[in-house]
Parts: structure tokens; sequence; C-alpha cells
């Protein structure tokens, strides 16, 4: 077992690659703490999680939250001793162009995709710096690297995301504090289906997606959560600030 006796949070557990990568912590021995915005959620992966004999306590927080989010971390760094890792998946896709998208649905993409991972991050660090240690992974994009048309908030959220975590990693480096991101390609999840369905044909969307992906699938979560678990382990010990790309080799092949 990779992940044996370490403490998670992973946030955005409650569907699609948060849910993924909660249960494959806890396989791999980790005690897993949901953080989900929807508190029914969290409960019913950290239930199902607890029911296969494997550690888990649901946790219902809107990472944007910042006075929420402050309160409840330092409780919950309290509670468990020592945290060991933190995953910041949580995120929303807000579509529209750039003649459409309005200040304040830049404000929600950017505060719940950027900003939440600067204040979790940022409520964790002493603890991590006090226990000589610990590991940041946040969930980016292939939008990270690509333009994507009527997608600019999305798009410039992740690309921020991608840099903030190499700056994290520098300045974690000295105090053993490893930071990574992930980059998904498309991925089956709820969040996704939202995206097509927000696309004048979903279906023909969908298609397109699809045919990004050289390999001739979209990504399963799992194929997420594999990576997490590779950068959260000791065989990822001399990697930080780096971007794990995981896209079924959309990036090599655009149109
Ligand atoms: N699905 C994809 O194709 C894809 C591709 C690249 C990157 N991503 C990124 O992966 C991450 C997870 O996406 P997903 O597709 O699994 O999404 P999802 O919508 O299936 O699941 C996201 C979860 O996050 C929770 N959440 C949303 N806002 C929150 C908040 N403010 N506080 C706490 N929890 C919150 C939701 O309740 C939900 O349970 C996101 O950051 C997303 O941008 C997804």
């Amino acid at each position: 077992m990779r992940l044996k006796d370490k403490v998670a949070i992973v946030t955005g557990s409650g569907a699609g690659i948060g849910r993924a990568t909660a249960k494959f912590f806890a396989n791999e021995g980790a005690k897993v703490i949901c953080v989900d915005i929807d508190g029914d959620k969290a409960k019913e992966i950290a239930d199902e999680i607890s029911k296969e004999g494997k550690k888990s306590k649901p946790l219902e927080l809107d990472v944007t939250d910042e006075k929420k989010v402050n309160e409840i971390l330092s409780n919950l760094i309290n509670d468990e001793v020592k945290i060991d890792i933190l995953v910041n998946n949580a995120g929303i896709t807000v579509t529209g162009s750039v003649e459409d998208l309005t200040i304040k649905e830049w404000d929600r993409q950017m505060d719940t995709n950027l900003r939440s991972i600067y204040l979790m991050s940022n409520n964790i660090w002493k603890h991590f710096k006090n226990n000589k240690g610990g590991i940041i992974l946040n969930t980016a994009s292939i939008a990270s690297k690509i333009g994507i048309a009527n997608d600019a908030a999305y798009c410039a959220s992740k690309a921020a995301v991608e840099m903030l975590t190499r700056c994290m990693a520098k300045d974690g480096a000295s105090d053993k504090i490893r930071v990574n991101c992930v980059c998904p390609g498309f991925v089956e999840t709820p969040n996704i289906q939202g995206y097509f369905d927000a696309q004048p044909d979903p279906q023909a969307a969908r298609d397109f997606a699809i045919s990004l992906h050289p390999i001739g699938r979209m990504g399963k979560p799992e194929d997420i959560a594999k990576g997490f678990v590779f950068l959260a382990s000791e065989d990822a010990e001399w990697i930080t600030g780096s971007s794990l790309v995981i896209d079924g080799g959309l990036l090599t092949a655009l149109p």
C-alpha cells in the first residue's frame, strides 16, 4: 500500500475525479477526509469507503468561503494531529464567450478553480512546515495549455493553477513540501456532462471531444486518480512543480 497511514484531504470528492481519488487513496491505506460543498455527497463517499473497512470522514465545506475554510481547517489540523496530503480538486466550468461572460461569472470561476487552491494551501502551509513536509496536488487541465472557444475564464483559471503549482513548489521545496498538478483531458464526470449540455448540440460536442483523444475514448475518473496516487506516493519523491498530463494523447494530436 503506497499511502499507508497517511491522512489526505480531497476537495470535490463528492463526484467525478475527486470521488475516484478519495477511493483510490483509501485503497492505498490513507485516511481520507472527503470535502465537498454538498454535505450529502461528501457523506455518501465517506460512508462507502468506511463500509469497505477503510478510513474516511466527510466534511461539508465550500472551498471558496474564506471564513469557513480558515475555521474548519484549523479545527481539522487540531483534530487530526498530522495531515500529509492536500488534493485541491474542487472545480467548476463556467462557459461563455468574452462578449457574454459577465464579471460576476468570471469571479465565480476564478474563486472556485483558483483562489480556493491558494486559500486551502495557505491554511495548511504552516502545518506542513511544522511537520517537516507535506504534499499538495492540484487539478489543472489540458485547458491550462490550450485556448478553448467560449471557455476563456475556465482556461485562464487552469493556466493559473499550473503556474501557482510551480510557484508553490519553489516556495515549499526547502521545507519538503512537494506541489504538483495533473492536467486531465476530457473525463466522464457530471461536470463534463454539464459542459456538453451547455453546447448548442450536446451529442456533437461529446463526439467531437472523444475524437480529440488518440486513445479513442474519454478518460475515466480512475485514470486521473491513479496519477494522483503516484504523485502522492514515495515513488514521486523527487517530483515537484510538475504537471502530469493524463489526456489519452489529446495534446499530442490537436487538429
Ligand atoms: N471532467 C473533466 O473532463 C475535467 C477535465 C480537466 C479538469 N477537470 C477538473 O477536475 C476537477 C474535478 O472535476 P470533475 O469533472 O470531477 O467535476 P464534478 O462536477 O464531477 O465534481 C466536482 C465536485 O466538486 C464539488 N464542488 C464544486 N464546487 C465546490 C466548492 N466550492 N467547494 C467544495 N466542493 C465543490 C461538487 O459538489 C462536486 O462534487 C475540476 O477542478 C475540474 O475543473 C475536469
